[in-house]
C-alpha cells in the first residue's frame, strides 16, 4: 500500500504492474477493492493505480464540505506522487463524476477517460431531494437499512452475486456516517459536465448496463456521442456493477480502450 501524505491527511492507494498508468476511481459507497477482479489482467500490461477515496479504508477523512473537484485534485496529487504525468482515468459512477472533473481541471494529464456506469449530467431536483432525505436518514442512525437496501439494487439481477452483495454491504457498513454524507453532499453540488465531453481532446469509454437502475441506460446512451471519440460498450445482462457482473468482458473492453488511448 502506498501513501499520499499531506499536512492534515493521508490517502492510501495500491499500485500493480508497470507501464502507462490507468487509475481506477471507485464509486459510492464502495472502496478500491471493487476493482479486484479487473486489476490482475490489466496490470500485466499497465501500471494500475487504485486509491481509496477520503474516509474509505485507510484513507483519512478530510472535511465535511469536500467537493467532487477537490476529489479530482487528490487524484492529480496521487499521479504526481507517483511521478506520472499522464494517465487513463477510469471512474465507476461517482468515480466517473470525479474523472470528468479531473478531465476539466487537469486536461493535460489525461490520456483517456473511462465512465463505467456513470453520467456527465448533474442531479435533477428529485435526485437532490432524495439524497437530502438519505442524508437525514443516515444522520438519524439509519445507515444500515440504507446500505442493506441500496447494495442489492446495484445489481441487474439481485438474486445473483449474493455473496458479493453481502461482502460489499459489510464493508460499506464500516464507513462512517460523515464519510457517506460528505460524498452525497459532493454529488448534490456537482455541476453538469456535458460541455466537457464536447470539448474533449482524448477518447471516452462508456460502459453501460442495460439493467442499471442508477445510471439509466436510455439517458446515458444519449451522452455517448458527445465527445469526438467514443468507445461504447453495452452489457445486456448487467446492472451498475460490471466489474463484478461482467468482469471478463470489462477487462477485454478496458484493454482495447487503453490500447487505443496510448
Ligand atoms: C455510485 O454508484 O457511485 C453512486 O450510486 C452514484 C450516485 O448516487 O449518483
Amino acid at each position: 500500500m502506498r501513501k499520499l501524505k499531506k499536512d492534515n491527511y493521508t490517502i492510501t492507494y495500491n499500485v500493480h504492474g508497470e507501464g502507462i498508468p490507468i487509475l481506477f476511481i471507485h464509486g459510492f459507497p464502495l472502496s478500491g477493492r471493487i476493482w479486484n477482479e479487473v486489476v490482475p489482467k490489466l496490470s500485466e500490461k499497465y501500471k494500475v493505480i487504485v486509491p481509496d477515496l477520503p474516509g474509505i479504508g485507510n484513507s483519512s477523512f478530510i472535511q465535511e464540505d469536500l467537493t467532487i473537484e477537490e476529489l479530482a485534485s487528490i487524484i492529480a496529487d496521487i499521479l504526481k506522487n507517483e511521478g506520472d504525468e499522464k494517465a487513463i482515468i477510469v471512474g465507476h459512477s461517482m468515480g466517473g463524476y470525479i474523472a470528468l472533473a479531473f478531465a476539466e481541471l487537469f486536461e493535460d494529464m489525461v490520456l483517456g477517460i473511462g465512465l463505467v456506469h456513470s453520467s456527465a449530467t448533474a442531479d435533477d431536483d428529485a435526485k437532490r431531494e432524495l439524497r437530502r432525505k438519505t442524508i437525514r436518514l443516515i444522520e438519524k442512525g439509519g445507515k444500515e437499512p440504507f446500505i442493506r437496501q441500496m447494495i442489492p439494487n446495484l445489481f441487474g439481477n439481485a438474486t445473483k452475486h449474493k455473496e458479493e452483495q453481502e461482502l460489499i454491504s459489510e464493508r460499506s457498513l464500516l464507513t462512517e456516517n460523515k464519510t457517506l454524507t460528505v460524498f452525497y453532499n459532493a454529488m448534490i453540488k456537482r455541476p453538469d459536465r456535458t460541455h466537457i465531453l464536447k470539448n474533449m481532446r482524448f477518447p471516452v469509454m462508456w460502459v453501460l448496463g442495460k439493467q442499471d437502475s442508477i445510471a439509466d441506460y436510455k439517458k446515458v446512451i444519449q451522452q455517448s456521442t458527445l465527445a469526438s471519440v467514443n468507445f461504447v460498450y453495452v452489457y445486456k445482462d448487467c446492472g451498475h456493477m460490471s466489474m463484478l457482473e461482467n468482469a471478463q468482458g470489462l477487462v477485454v473492453d478496458l484493454n482495447s480502450f487503453a490500447d487505443y488511448c496510448i
